[in-house]
């Protein structure tokens, strides 16, 4: 089975073929990030007016690259929901379109349910799929959420985050600290050359065993640090963002490892663009050793957006004879149930 997979929920451009139902036939991602770096943030309508400009040539590429051509697909997959509504848009009625003008099935992808999927595609540097059920954690731009994933189509959400997502946190922190949008990357960067116990940052919702998280009180935190102390620089610009950092990644560690006790399981999934902090990485290997829980991680590129992961979620749902109808709309708050 062919299955096309498109993704434009929020400033990736992503369009990928995916074989029998988990082989990366193609992958390609086209990145609005330096239109949107100017504003510090992504700007909806702008994303919007880039996704349509590039969203044909994207797809052009993937099947290029995948060497099929368009009568040859069984199936089309675009993000229906979460993210902005006016980019899911742009993804969903293009998929709609072709599947109409082809013949073939499309469905509707939950964005979050695509991220879950992301560790079953055959890449170098996938591990071996994790079994079900396990817990995932995503952790990304847009959500901070823990799941039981009982199988490819039950996932029951477990906590998540009562404000801001945790790469949210990192681009604001970055945002104060004059480093760029987006900014957990540089964050991730400085933070290897400093000392993480230099700043106590508060760690949120600490004595509570539920699984939520919350971030906005750490952003408040560094702001109000910053306008007292002023911006640090060199040695102490390092140890403030191993600080902040390490103040996010023991939240995330200590209520992963909550999960997995509650729930009696011993397979950990990390998805989202944060799951490629390196700090997190390798705090979550040390609480792997040390519980005895094993850790998949998808390789880099599956981590952040892109179109693969919708793709493979997008062909369990066809397999399962799940067919999207002609009305069918984007949901921007749309729920993972
Ligand atoms: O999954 P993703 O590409 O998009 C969303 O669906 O949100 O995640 C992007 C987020 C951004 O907030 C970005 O700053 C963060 O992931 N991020 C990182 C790192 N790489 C990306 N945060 C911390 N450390 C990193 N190495």
């Amino acid at each position: 089975m062919l299955i096309l997979g498109i993704e434009t929920s929020c400033d990736e451009t992503a369009a990928a073929v995916v074989a029998d139902a988990r082989g990366i036939r193609s992958n390609v991602i086209s990145s609005q990030v330096l239109v949107h770096a100017e504003y510090g943030g992504v700007v909806p309508e702008v994303a919007s007016r880039q996704h349509l400009a590039s969203v044909v040539k994207v797809i052009r590429q993937a099947l290029a690259d995948a060497r099929v051509c368009p009568a040859e697909l069984d199936g089309i997959a675009a993000t229906c929901g979460p993210g902005l509504v006016g980019p899911l848009l742009v993804g969903l009625e293009l998929g709609k379109s072709m599947g109409y003008a082809l013949g073939r099935p499309v469905v509707g992808v939950n964005h979050l349910a695509g991220h879950l999927s992301a560790i079953f595609l055959e890449h170098e540097k996938n591990p071996p799929p994790p079994p079900y059920p396990h817990i995932a954690l995503l952790v990304s731009g847009g959500n901070t959420t823990l799941f039981r994933v009982a199988s490819r189509d039950r996932t029951i959400m477990l906590g998540s985050t009562r404000d801001d997502a945790a790469g949210e946190a990192f681009d604001k922190v970055a945002k104060l600290l004059g480093l760029g949008y987006p900014g957990g990357i540089v964050i991730d960067r400085l933070a290897a050359e400093g000392n993480p116990e230099a700043i106590f940052f508060p760690r949120a919702l600490p004595a509570r065993e539920d699984l939520d998280f919350s971030f906005s009180g750490l952003k408040t935190a560094v702001a109000t640090r910053l306008a007292a102390e002023g911006r640090p620089q060199d040695g102490a610009l390092a140890d403030f963002c191993a600080s902040f950092q390490a103040a996010v990644v023991a939240v995330l560690v200590r209520k992963s490892r909550t999960a997995l006790r509650r729930e009696g399981l011993r397979d950990l999934v990390v998805c989202g663009g944060v799951a490629a902090n390196r700090g997190l990485r390798r705090a979550l290997v040390a609480a792997s050793q040390e519980d005895g829980f094993t850790l998949y991680v998808p390789a880099p590129v599956l981590c952040t957006d892109n179109a693969a992961m919708i793709a493979l979620a997008g062909s369990w749902a066809i397999a399962r004879g799940e067919r999207g109808a002609l009305d069918l709309s984007v949901d921007p708050g749309l729920p993972l149930s």
